[in-house]
């Protein structure tokens, strides 16, 4: 049956718009194949909408993604901002809001090592084995979106961490219903020998895992959960945690799988939902066509699979798996023998729309190759 969505789409800075532009190009052949409507509108959103509005997240922006059936991001940041410790005004902060206006309470990423990049992965190979880890991060409380203060001299800061009892429940449902359908393990990781706030989150989440008695429930202190990670990261299974420590630790987890450029990630709320890949606008790289677009492009099969499109994101995994065990990767992965970012964004728009049971045309690839362009 054909479907007709209206996607927002924030490229934002960096590698961002570059990124998603192959992203929407990979929409572009699912629509053609399957006979569906997608419907973009772009929105400003970070470094580029405070030069171009003054504003990281203009109203327009705001009101464009209330009324989205979905929301596909690029990345923000720039690093005239990174190195300017005094400016008020800063990319991030239109991410940070947009969280805050849309209600999106819960970011998952989901780290499995693919076998085509686990070499590039620091961690021994016999510890990947069996890597699959869903992370829940809970994203509109803690230290991120709580109150902040300078003191008039400058001289002393204060950022604060609240949580409420709706917010933690809220998240754990969906960690306890995932999983159910998985090993049946969650871990909530937090820093309960030190902070009031974890202990509200330990209680919270211990009475209510009473609902859910067939599904594990174990506690973690942050710092353990940090070694074990590197040291076992197969133990692992769903990761229940409030925002920063579910920050650092998905940035962590994601180097297991030998690229995190290939992680995606989606951040739901009541009414929609917004997906992104977990690398950030990686300035460097901007317009050279090097960036790894998988991420994007898998943040957008997450899109189609919350929006009950399941053959259609089926059909870009499988695009991407292929890609990746034919080696066609763009720099990071294999510096000698890559493809360009928007190559890659073709060949997965190609085999989309081909029968994926047709043979390789080696010439035809090989002529797409950056070394020999
Ligand atoms: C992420 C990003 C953001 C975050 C930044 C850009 C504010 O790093 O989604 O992890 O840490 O929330
Ligand atoms: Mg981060």
């Amino acid at each position: 049956m054909s479907a007709s969505k209206h996607i927002v789409v924030l490229p934002g800075d960096g590698i961002g718009p570059e990124i998603t532009n192959q992203s929407l190009r990979v929409l572009d052949a699912v629509s053609k194949k399957f006979g569906h409507d997608f419907q973009y509108s772009f929105g400003l959103i970070g470094a580029d909408a405070i030069d171009k509005t003054g504003d990281p997240l203009p109203q327009q922006t705001i009101d464009l993604c209330k009324n989205a059936d979905a929301i596909l991001f690029g990345a923000v940041g720039d690093p005239k901002y990174d190195q300017d410790h005094h400016a008020h005004i800063r990319p991030e902060q239109g991410l940070m809001r947009i969280r805050r206006e849309l209600g999106l309470f819960a970011n998952i990423r989901h780290i499995v090592s693919h076998p085509s990049v686990s070499h590039l992965s620091p961690v021994r190979p016999d510890l990947l084995e069996g890597v699959n880890i869903v992370i829940f991060r809970e994203l509109t409380g803690g230290l991120y979106m709580g109150e902040r203060h300078v003191s008039e001299d400058g001289k002393t800061a204060t950022d604060t961490s609240t949580y409420t009892e709706q917010e933690i429940n809220r998240i754990a449902t969906y960690a306890f219903q995932l999983a159910q359908k998985r090993k049946r393990r969650v871990t909530l990781i937090d820093r309960a020998n030190v902070l009031e706030t974890s202990r509200l989150w330990r209680r919270s989440v211990h009475s209510m895992s009473s609902s859910y008695p067939e599904v594990e429930l174990e506690f973690m202190y942050v710092d353990t959960a940090a070694s074990q990670l590197i040291t076992n990261p197969s133990r692992f299974d769903v990761i229940l945690t409030e925002n920063l420590f579910g920050d650092i630790l998905s940035h962590e987890a994601a180097v297991l799988s030998g690229s995190p450029a290939l992680i995606p990630s989606a951040s739901i709320g009541n009414n929609t939902a917004f997906f992104e890949p977990i690398h950030g606008s990686y300035s460097a790289a901007k317009g050279k066509d090097i960036a790894n677009p998988l991420g994007s492009i898998l943040s957008a099969a997450g899109m189609l699979e919350y929006l009950e499109l399941y053959a259609e994101s089926a059909a870009i995994k499988h695009a991407v798996k292929w890609t990746l065990e034919n080696g066609f990767v763009t720099k990071d992965i294999d510096p000698i023998n890559f493809y360009f970012t928007s190559t890659i964004g073709e060949m997965i728009s190609d085999r989309i729309l081909q029968a994926s049971s047709d043979p390789l045309i080696w010439e035809n690839i090989l002529m797409r190759k950056s070394t020999i362009i």
